[in-house]
């Protein structure tokens, strides 16, 4: 297996490109489901979880060339054969649990493996699946598997979510669009990556209104049409680079980033002294000169601290100067960073959903490793602030979540580099 190699402590000065957001393009791939003409999708980015997304949909029957390298994506599902996604792929990724809603409504039935359990929290689907019975689709969960079906079609109704869920308020959005009748999801998701879903299904014909608030209103239509739409802009990949000169030292000009998808993120990241500022390409973060200070942080869905910022966030804070809190509000095992960044020399204590993390002045080098994608990123980081040779394996989270992550680092000056596995 792979591992990332870093010498820490060189300040970093350049610009890193950002990507397409993965978590939007999983959502927005399964909407091919939804059309017999083709779908193209620009600014992809190249990762592992769109591949596995990828087999998913050929599974399924669909189509899906790669054109630029994988950054255009063609998906075409005029000759759908499949509703059966298997268990094999969706242990892999729990994003495929977003082709229930567009094979039902298209093709009155499905049978999708349940994920199980993940490495972050429990992450039931059980939202996604109350929300579809809504709309008239019969759930029966059989060996493992989710049965649904909706034979005669099915039919818009009012569903309110009792919190706030990302995965569910858009599988629900790609199974409404084809409903008889008027939707309205209440206490819907309000995360970009939900309002470039709406607007993709909106160049093919659908009928959306309120994406981005908590109120989202479909009418249902006949048949979707192909279309060719931009994924939008990685707000995660964006505050992972973000942090990076917060952490090593120097400025980063992050090209491409939005301030306004990253806005509470960038809020906390000047209240702990860095120059942040929206530049004519992107976004730019200077570091202040002096330690960065502690902050509090709280995450929450959009417009809120990013959870999947959250363990980034925490790997600045073990050099800041004071005491800094997080609280872990959407996953209940989101801390796996902790103990590896404690083995960097990190002081951090870890109650429930709450960390307390008392800044040191250097972290040091170290052997490490993580159980999902954001803590190993947050591990790189600290590699770069830290003394000394950081090792991170299980480099395959990384490869699901950013590409050329040790390319974009080493381009604007971080010691970085992958170590082949035997
Ligand atoms: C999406 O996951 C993202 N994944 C996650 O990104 C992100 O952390 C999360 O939203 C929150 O922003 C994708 O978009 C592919 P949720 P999702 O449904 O949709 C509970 C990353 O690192 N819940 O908003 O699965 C759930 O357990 C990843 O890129 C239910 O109880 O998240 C969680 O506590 C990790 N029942 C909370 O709701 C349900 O049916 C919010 O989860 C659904 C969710």
């Amino acid at each position: 297996m792979d591992s990332i190699l870093i010498h820490g402590g060189t300040p970093l000065a350049g610009r890193i490109p950002i990507a397409g957001a993965k978590n939007a393009c999983l959502a927005l791939m399964p909407a091919t489901l939804l059309s017999d003409e083709p779908l193209t999708l620009t600014n992809c980015p190249r990762l592992s979880d769109i591949r596995t997304m990828t087999q998913l949909l050929q599974s399924l029957g669909a189509e899906v060339s790669q054109l630029q390298g994988g950054q255009v994506l063609v998906l075409s599902s005029h000759d759908l054969a499949g509703v059966r996604a298997d268990y094999d792929i969706v242990r892999k990724m729990r994003a495929s649990i977003l082709v229930l809603g567009p094979l039902v409504a298209r093709r009155g039935r499905a049978e999708v493996s349940l994920p199980g359990g993940c490495a972050i929290g429990a992450r039931p689907v059980d939202l996604h699946l109350r929300a579809l019975e809504a709309l008239g689709a019969a759930m029966d969960l059989r060996d493992g598997y989710v049965h649904a079906s909706a034979p005669s079609g099915l039919r818009g109704a009012v569903v309110e979510f009792p919190f706030v869920s990302v995965g569910a308020t858009e599988n629900l959005l790609l199974a409404a669009v084809l409903a008889r009748g008027t939707t309205v999801i209440r206490n819907a998701a309000r995360e970009p990556e939900v309002v470039d879903l709406a607007r993709c299904l909106r160049r093919m014909g659908a009928r959306i209104a309120g994406e981005g608030t908590g109120v989202i209103e479909i009418e249902g239509v006949d048949r979707l049409a192909g279309a060719t739409h931009p994924v939008v802009v990685d707000r995660i990949e964006l505050g992972t680079y973000m942090l990076a000169p917060a952490i090593a030292g120097g400025e980063v000009e992050c090209l491409g980033g939005r301030l306004d998808l990253v806005a509470a993120f960038a809020d906390t990241l000047a209240r702990t002294g860095m120059e942040v500022r929206a530049t004519a390409d992107g976004v730019a973060v200077r570091h202040g000169g002096a330690r960065p200070r502690a902050v509090d942080v709280v995450t929450a869905p959009f417009p809120g601290f990013p959870t999947d910022l959250q363990a980034q966030m925490m790997a600045l804070l073990c050099i800041a100067e004071g005491e800094s809190v997080l609280e872990e509000r959407i996953f209940e095992n989101r801390f796996m960073h902790a103990p590896e960044l404690l083995r960097m020399g990190a002081r951090i204590e870890v109650h429930g959903g709450t960390a307390r993390v008392h800044g040191v002045e250097r972290l040091r080098g170290a052997p490490v490793m993580a159980t999902d994608l954001r803590a190993s990123v947050s591990l790189i980081l600290a590699g770069l602030a830290a003394a000394g040779e950081t090792v991170v394996s299980r480099v395959y989270h990384l490869d699901r979540g950013y590409e050329r992550l040790e390319a974009k680092l080493s381009a604007v000056g971080a010691r970085i580099e992958r170590v082949q596995g035997t």
